[in-house]
């Protein structure tokens, strides 16, 4: 099962696999695009970061053409198969990490899904640090993440729901043992609470749950 990107699944077989995965996936974007509706109902810059296979542009764009995409991700692989995707659409693209962005004030929504849980701590400031930069004043940050729960008994309790999710999926268990084997060494993710200090240490006015369920939430913060 070689990868092309940081999660298990190569950028040609992302699309079929993710859905199986990560419960809810598809809620994800429902929810970002619900915020966004009333956040920013006008026309909008948008950029999704670790954008992946561009899921999340493609539904956008097809409910709505007033916002203005910009997709950066650090794999080309999946740059490729989101462009691919969203050819034609006047999207662009830019081969970048999240800590690496260089973009200032120029955007009213930023979005990053299931792609910061990949840093260790001072890597994943600089990279939040970096999409606040990049919203205008005013702007929404949404992202989501696997998370951590705020007790060892809470998280082993949350991992097996997530195992259960796993298995009634058609997952081979080999499969779930590398999902779970990943946390804590490929992945890293934070409590709740620790996203909210996160975000308000970087800038961010307000910072709240979007959504949660399982190991995954959603937290959105308005420079
Ligand atoms: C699980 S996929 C999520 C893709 C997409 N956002 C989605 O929801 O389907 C993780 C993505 O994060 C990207 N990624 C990995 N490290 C990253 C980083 N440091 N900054 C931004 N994106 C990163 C990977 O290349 C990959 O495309």
């Amino acid at each position: 099962m070689g990868s092309d990107n940081a999660s298990p699944y190569g950028s040609v077989i992302y699309d079929e696999h993710i859905v199986h995965v990560l419960p809810f996936y598809r809620e994800f974007h429902e929810q970002i695009m619900d915020l966004v509706r009333v956040m920013k109902p006008g026309a909008a810059d948008w950029l999704d970061t670790g954008c992946g296979t561009g899921t999340l542009a493609a539904r956008v764009l097809e409910q709505r053409d007033d916002v203005r995409f910009t997709l950066a991700d650090p794999s080309e692989k999946m740059l490729n198969e989101a462009k691919r995707k969203l050819e034609g659409r006047g999207v662009r693209f830019e081969l970048l990490a999240s800590h690496e962005l260089p973009l200032t004030s120029e955007f009213d929504v930023v979005t990053a899904v299931q792609s910061h849980h990949y840093y260790r701590p001072e890597e994943r400031e600089e990279a939040v640090r970096r999409c606040c930069r990049a919203l205008r004043d005013g702007g929404v940050f949404i992202t989501f993440e696997n998370v951590r729960m705020s007790s060892e008994g809470s998280d082993a309790a949350a991992m097996k729901r997530w195992m259960d999710f796993l298995r009634g999926q058609g997952n081979p268990e080999e499969e779930i043992r590398l999902q779970t084997d990943r946390r804590g060494v490929e992945t890293h993710p934070i409590t709740a609470e620790e996203h909210l200090e996160l975000l308000r240490r970087c800038g961010f006015r307000s910072a709240d749950i979007l959504w949660a369920s399982y190991l995954q939430a959603g937290f959105w913060a308005v420079r």
